[in-house]
């Protein structure tokens, strides 16, 4: 844990004590003395929150805590798609009078991250033609004749690496009832990770998140990282089907609609000559370049709401027909992790044929039943897959409509899948005349969902377990038949 992180000078607090005589010289000298001393006390404020016991082992924390129902970035209510840095879409509600959470089931994509490597291949390829103007009349683009692009890939992002460890500690200060610690094994939470390096440093940031709030107390460690390999089962990992959906079309009809008056713009004062496709990428070093800077880039200033308006929606689209309820084996990739959550709720064992490991979830050591906390670390494919088997986010057939931006939609993969997105399934125990029956309640990104899907649900998102279970008829039939639609040849 970096204790110093900063450039303070070392604080000497004897230094400023002798009164010399005033000459000249010495009157300098004390000029310098006063300066360090205001440096030195400026910087043990600026060091402060490291101190305190709710601090960050990162300085940045205390510029990032400033609003505690944002935490995990400074950008506010930013509207870049999926590469949105997290925020919470409500402040956290406890549950209902009578209810105690015995239960809960944490689900969260990575996160922030640099590009991946074939969107790196895009974005350099439209920045490579905004570079080859020389000068821009317009003062905005002023910076993009020099802009070095210096971005990863792949990897997590420091800011990603932040967000994490504060998830871990307000997971921990929310439920720190179900963490337990001492000898009972129910208390030990149970964490996967999904096999690539961006999901597996968000679990373990998560892990030190909860090892830190709870001051050691509760220290999970990664449990299990299931492989992402092709041919390998795995409920955190969308690539078993052969054949997905593909929602290029959707897309490049929305494209043509929407890129072009981009074009002309961004093209006005120049002999720019972008494509359509340009647009997307070009719009995406907006977020990739201010969540590594930690700070908004210039990229962001060269696009007006409108724009990112239709960024978004273009996003919407490409999810929602390929993970979501516009493709034919979206949702049934979602259903292997519905059927361990199910496993979970209900203390029975997993039922499941399609991506989870019989081996695994069968195994007390890799399935454990039983606990209070489990935590999985997984990818916005799959993560959206999971919502939509769920029923989560379902917009009536026709609002996902390619030609025209379908502005009541409720599918918006921002408010689902941001960089550090999470889905936080609650099992509680309420008193309900004086009988204790178990509910469920689903929380994405802090929002109380309603459960519209599940018969009895209440106003306040809580729905009983049993009537939980049988709203989920598409993953207890194994999807419907839609599983082996990936196979078809
Ligand atoms: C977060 O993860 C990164 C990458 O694994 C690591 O370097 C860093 O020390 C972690 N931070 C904490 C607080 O665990
Ligand atoms: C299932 O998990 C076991 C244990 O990790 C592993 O040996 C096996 O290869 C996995 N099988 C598949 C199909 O993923
Ligand atoms: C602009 O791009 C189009 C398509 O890539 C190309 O055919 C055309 O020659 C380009 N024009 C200039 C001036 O570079
Ligand atoms: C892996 O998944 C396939 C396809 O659903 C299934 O047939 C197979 O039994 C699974 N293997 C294991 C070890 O669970």
């Amino acid at each position: 844990m970096p204790r110093s992180y900063s450039s303070c000078p070392p604080y000497h607090p004897g230094a400023r004590q002798k009164a010399a005589p005033t000459t000249v010289r010495s009157a300098f000298l004390q000029t310098i003395a006063l300066s360090l001393l205001v440096i030195v006390l400026l910087c043990i404020a600026a060091l402060q929150p490291l101190y305190t016991q709710d601090s960050n082992y990162f300085g940045l924390k205390s510029q990032v805590e400033r609003e505690p129902s944002s935490s995990g970035s400074d950008f506010g209510d930013v509207r870049w798609a999926q590469y949105s840095p997290w925020r919470a879409m409500e402040e956290y509600r406890a549950p209902p009078e009578g209810c105690v959470v015995t239960q809960v089931n944490l689900l969260e994509r990575h996160g922030a991250r640099y590009p991946t490597y074939d969107a790196e291949v895009e974005i350099k390829a439209a920045l490579e033609k905004m570079q080859a103007v020389r000068a821009y009349a317009d003062e905005k683009f002023g910076f993009i004749p020099d802009f070095v692009y210096d971005l990863g890939t792949e990897d997590l992002v420091p800011l990603g690496w932040m967000q994490y460890v504060e998830h871990g500690e307000m997971d921990y200060a929310r439920y720190s009832h179900l963490f337990g610690g001492g000898d009972d094994e129910s208390g030990i939470s149970f964490v996967r990770a999904a096999g690539s390096s961006r999901v597996i440093e968000s679990a373990m940031n998560w892990t030190a998140g909860v090892a830190h709030k709870s001051r050691g107390r509760s220290n999970p460690g990664l449990s299990l990282v299931i492989d992402e390999l092709p041919g390998v089962n795995n409920s955190l990992h969308n690539n078993l089907c052969l054949h997905p959906d593909d929602s290029t079309p959707q897309g490049e009809t929305y494209l043509a609609i929407f890129a072009p008056s981009i074009r002309a713009r961004l093209a006005a004062s120049s002999e720019l000559n972008l494509t359509n496709a340009d647009i997307p990428p070009l719009i995406s070093l907006c977020p990739f370049h201010s969540v590594a800077l930690q700070t908004v880039s210039p990229w962001c200033s060269i696009f007006t709401p409108a724009d990112f308006a239709s960024f978004e929606y273009y996003h919407d689209l490409k999810k929602y027909y390929r993970n979501g309820y516009g493709a034919t084996v979206g949702r049934v990739q979602g259903i292997a992790y519905v059927a361990e959550l199910i496993a979970r709720l209900t203390h029975t064992p997993v039922r499941d044929t399609t991506q989870t490991n019989s081996t695994l979830d069968s195994g007390e050591g890799t399935f454990p039943l039983g606990r209070t906390f489990y935590a999985d670390f997984s990818h916005d494919h799959e993560i959206a897959g999971v919502m939509s088997a769920l029923g989560l986010f379902r917009d009536e057939e026709g609002v996902m409509d390619p030609r025209e931006e379908g502005e009541e939609r409720e599918w918006r993969v921002r408010e689902m899948v941001p960089f550090g997105g999470r889905m936080v399934v609650e099992r509680l125990g309420c008193l309900s005349s004086g009988e204790e029956m178990e509910y469920v309640r689903v929380l994405v990104n802090d929002r109380v969902m309603p459960l519209e899907f599940c018969e009895g649900f209440s106003g306040d998102g809580i729905c009983r377990l049993d009537r939980f279970v049988e709203s989920q008829g598409y993953t207890t039939r194994g999807g419907d038949g839609d599983w082996e639609k990936c196979f078809d040849v």
